[in-house]
């Protein structure tokens, strides 16, 4: 089986050379296969046991990291981890540009996997920049944890599906963080329905990232989709 550690080292490399797309270095970083009956058939073949296990559509996850290079991100906080797919993936996006992150990780239910990654992988080093990485291994609704909050780039929420808690936590990091990306909100129904409420009173303006695979005009299912919020001063 192709470990995690694995398929960060070609991450890397990928990453470092530019041998292939941004796009592709992503697919090649492994889907979890958990999730099988969301993704579109051309994507079936990325669903081994092992690698990142990220459990994103690689296309749009390809939109939400060049966007978060264009909008100078460098700080983020995420709730919602699971083994750490896609939080991995930012942090290494980020740090191969040449940017210091800091970035948060909340989830009750933190794996081995992402434990490992933030212990021995050190992307700071790899990448001669300043990695922080703070695991905050609670519930959300214990949040702020008696911290003191930062402010952060991008928030990100992909936790539990449910309405009010899709909703809890939206509030949450949109009050620590200037851009606010939620997962999900095309698909499942109490997520949507959460992030078309939500949008429409917090007074930010908002975009989605829908994008699918080329080919797959033939299960035409947006998968999972992004809502992003956008203060009103940002272009
Ligand atoms: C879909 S997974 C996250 C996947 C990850 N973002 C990725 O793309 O690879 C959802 C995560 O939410 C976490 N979770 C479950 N209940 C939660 C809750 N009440 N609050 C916060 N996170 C929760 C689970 O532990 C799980 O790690």
């Amino acid at each position: 089986m192709r470990t995690m550690e694995m398929a960060l080292v070609e991450f890397r490399r990928h990453l470092k050379v530019k041998d292939i797309s941004l796009y592709d270095s992503i697919c090649d970083c492994q889907i979890n296969p958990i999730l099988i009956n969301g993704y579109p058939i051309e994507l079936h073949s990325m669903m081994k046991e092992g690698g990142l296990a990220l459990m994103q559509e690689p296309l749009q996850f390809t939109r939400l990291l060049r966007l978060a290079q264009a909008h100078d991100v460098k700080s983020f906080i995420q709730i919602g981890i699971g083994d750490g797919g896609d939080f991995i993936l930012l942090v290494e996006y980020l740090a191969s540009i040449g940017r210091n992150v800091t970035s948060w990780a909340i989830d009750p239910n933190v794996t081995p996997q992402f434990y490992r990654y933030v212990h021995d992988c050190d992307p700071g080093a790899f990448w001669g920049v300043t990695v922080e990485i703070k695991i905050i291994p609670f519930h959300p609704n214990q949040f702020p944890f008696g911290l003191k909050i930062p402010r952060f780039d991008l928030g990100i929420v992909d936790s539990e599906h449910g309405h009010e808690i899709r909703r809890a936590n939206m509030m949450r990091l949109d009050s620590c963080s200037d851009m606010l990306a939620v997962h999900d909100v095309s698909e499942i129904q109490t997520v949507m329905a959460a992030w078309n409420e939500y949008r429409a009173t917090s007074g930010r303006r908002w975009s989605l990232i829908n994008d699918q695979q080329p080919s797959v005009e033939i299960t035409n299912k947006p998968i999972c989709g992004y809502g992003i919020l956008w203060p009103k001063d940002k272009p």
